[in-house]
């Protein structure tokens, strides 16, 4: 069933476990996640970016998780990754989706606040949960870098824009980057600490393609409930497609190169869920 994120995340926080919040690219891989999920007995977040978002459109998406999420035995959120265009966050609002995020993070903190407040504001009338972002994350998202150094959030300034926006969880930047797929970051758990006994809200954690199965569960402990991943399932599809599309000869049905790539994503999101769930010391 589709369902507010926040119910999603609360669950999960009571419970001690990291939600896996998934980026679909195209259509493609959306039958997939629905099926990890549901295979893993596990809630699941799919996250649409700007730039899918106006790649397939707000109608639609809305349509096609609605479908599926309505026969799925497992809860299911749609959620608007990353955005600062608040009327556009009020059109996805409209048109469905289960939970937002306004990205104000390059902004100085009192306009971040003024901004999250329009959208909580408007959000509430839909039960709609709100996810906001203190502190910068670097990287590269969907092609687009985000320039300067990566700020990491500080757990005082954190707890003041949360005690104003009453958002339902919080981004924050602890050293995890957007697009790191070749190595791992390394992570500073002494602010996810602080701001964890700061706020009770559930925290999320951006960037998680390049987060190391090491550090879930202290990313847990400290009040991680919401782990992004984006990059590992475009670079994956890719790879795998590089291989189908190779080996295809012209007059094969589409259908035939695309399986296998589904099935890969299928793969990686549930073993994402199953390392989110429990503890492990594998990499
Ligand atoms: P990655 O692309 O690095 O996995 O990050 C995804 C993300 O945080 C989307 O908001």
């Amino acid at each position: 069933m589709l369902v507010p994120l926040h119910e999603i995340l609360e669950e999960a926080k009571q419970k001690g476990y990291a939600v896996g919040s998934f980026n679909l690219h195209c259509m493609e891989m959306l039958p997939s996640f629905i099926e990890a999920a549901e295979e893993t007995k596990s809630p699941i977040s799919i996250q649409i970016s700007d730039g899918t978002a106006k790649y397939i459109g707000l109608d639609l998406i809305v349509a096609m998780v609605r479908t599926l999420a309505e026969k799925a035995s497992v809860k299911v959120a749609l959620h608007l990754d990353h955005n600062s265009d608040v009327a556009f966050i009020k059109q996805a609002i409209e048109a469905g989706f289960t939970s937002v995020m306004i990205d104000g993070a390059d902004l100085p903190i009192e306009e971040n606040i003024a901004v999250t407040k329009e959208v909580v504001e408007f959000a509430r009338k839909y039960n709609v949960s709100v996810e906001a972002e203190v502190g910068a994350i670097g990287g590269t998202e969907d092609g687009v870098s985000v320039e300067g150094e990566v700020d990491f959030t500080d757990p005082e300034e954190a707890a003041y824009f949360y005690k104003q926006t009453q958002v339902d969880s919080l981004a924050i930047s602890i050293g995890s980057s957007h697009g790191q797929y070749r190595s791992k970051s390394t992570l500073n758990f002494e602010v996810l600490e602080s701001v964890n006994k700061m706020i009770d809200a559930p925290l999320v954690l951006h960037g998680g393609t390049g987060v190391s199965y090491d550090d879930i569960q202290n990313l847990i402990k400290y009040g991680i409930a919401k782990i992004n991943i984006g990059t590992e399932l475009n670079v994956r599809y890719i790879e795998e497609g590089k291989k189908t599309f190779t080996e295809s000869k012209l007059d094969n049905s589409l259908r035939k190169v695309l399986i296998p790539c589904n099935n890969r994503i299928k793969e990686i999101v549930k073993e994402k869920i199953e390392k989110f769930s429990k503890v492990t010391s594998q990499q």
